[in-house]
């Protein structure tokens, strides 16, 4: 089973330049998550700190317990044969061949023989849809076949944890909800922690279990995908729509003025652009029948049930729907009894208040309040199993 991955208050600047500061949130063992945020906030530079390529000047990085920050070169070096990394840009030799280039951690970390390092890449290379490929040099294909080929190189060592920084950059829609259904399948079959960043809508609806979001250098949030899906956060719902309105910008953050003048023309009827009337909660993708059933399914059930009084009200009713239509064939056995005993005034009895989560200092009217103190609600005891509430403020 995959491992926890748990990132306390980590930091990370470029001399005077802040990426982002004061992250902290836990991926559970063997979910996938998915880590959206526009443009340069610092998604690449997030993956490269998890290992350890990237020093962050503060914080903590457990990697199944072990902080990698403090940890001996020799640790970090066994930690990091956990990973499977697929680059942003792929990262693959361009002397060597696709087959080599797949095969090369194999023959770099493991004794095993040619012929079993043969099945392994022929099995991976057939997995990302590579088959006849193996021969040619990386400049001889497409951007998207690079791209699977690095996906495929990620995956020969059988990581307990993979990162994937675009996987969907230069594929097709298509391609691309070939790619989502692999990450799926690769987590049912060897139920790794996966992390995905992407700016593709599609993917970040419908794949992962827990969704989270860099802007102006803070982690705005982190939870069960539940929570980012029925957001009134607006940066994360202009995020999700792919729309010109909102305080996302073409370069840099809007100020309120450019806002409201973008605002009017919409009223005016210019169209926002962008996935209309996608409101909500999109079922989520299942693994292909025929592979394991997803095991982190049922943990994550479990989990969020536990978590689920510290949601806000419309992630918490979009959870409870989702535990009542969930198909028994994805359910973790163990849970299954107790899920279908399940009983939603059980739930509301269990004191939850709903006010309870705005009083945390968290006003999404006042998103853009300069006055907002990002202190008042991280200092409440933020629950570092639970849902990593907005922390946003404008960036210093
Ligand atoms: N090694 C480095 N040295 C200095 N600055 C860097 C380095 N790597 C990244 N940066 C800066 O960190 C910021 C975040 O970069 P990063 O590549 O993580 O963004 P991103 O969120 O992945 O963007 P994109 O979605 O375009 O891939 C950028 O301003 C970038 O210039
Ligand atoms: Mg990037």
């Amino acid at each position: 089973m995959g491992v926890e991955v748990s990132v306390e208050g980590l930091t990370k600047s470029f001399g005077v330049q802040k990426i982002w500061q004061d992250v902290t949130l836990t991926l559970p063992k063997g979910e996938v998550s998915a880590l959206l945020g526009p443009s340069g906030t610092g998604k690449s530079v997030f993956l490269k700190s998890l290992i350890g390529l990237l020093r962050p000047e503060q914080g903590k990085i457990f990697i199944d317990g072990t902080d990698i920050l403090q940890c001996s070169s020799r640790e970090l070096y066994e930690i990091r044969k956990l990973f499977g990394v697929l680059f942003q840009d792929g990262a693959l030799f361009g002397s060597m061949n696709l087959y080599d280039n797949v095969a090369f951690p194999l023959r770099e970390h493991t004794k095993k023989s040619e012929s079993d390092i043969r099945k392994i890449v022929m099995e991976k290379l057939e997995l990302t849809g590579l088959l006849g490929a193996e021969d040619k040099l990386p400049g001889e294909i497409s951007g998207g076949m690079r791209k699977r080929a690095g996906l495929a190189r990620a995956l020969v060592l059988d990581p307990e944890i993979i990162l994937v920084d675009e996987p969907d950059s230069g594929l097709d829609p298509v391609r691309t909800t070939y790619i989502s259904q692999t990450l799926i399948d690769i987590n049912a079959e060897i139920d790794a922690t996966i992390l995905i960043v992407s700016h593709n809508i599609n993917l970040a609806r419908t794949v992962p279990d827990n969704i989270g979001m860099l802007f102006r250098r803070q982690l705005v949030m982190f939870g069960p995908r539940e929570v980012l899906l029925t957001s009134d956060e607006p940066v994360v719902k202009q995020f999700l729509n792919g729309t010109m309105i909102g305080p996302i910008g073409m370069s840099e953050e809007k100020d309120e003025a450019q806002m409201a003048q973008e605002q009017a023309m919409v009223d005016a009827g210019h169209h926002a652009g962008g996935v209309d009337d996608v409101e909500g909660i999109v079922p989520q993708m299942k693994a292909t029948p025929g592979t394991p059933v997803r095991e982190a399914v049922g943990r994550r059930q479990e989990r969020v049930r536990q978590i689920m009084h510290t949601l806000p009200h419309n992630a918490q009713v979009a959870i409870q729907e989702s535990l009542d239509t969930t198909d028994p064939g994805q359910r973790y056995p163990a849970y299954a009894d107790q899920q279908q005993g399940y009983d939603q005034q059980g739930y509301d009895q269990q004191g939850y208040d709903h006010q309870g989560y705005d009083h945390q200092g968290y006003d999404h009217q006042g998103y853009d309040q300069q006055s907002y103190d990002q202190q008042s609600y991280s200092g409440q005891g933020h629950d570092q199993q639970g849902y990593q509430a907005p922390t946003q403020g404008r960036g210093q």
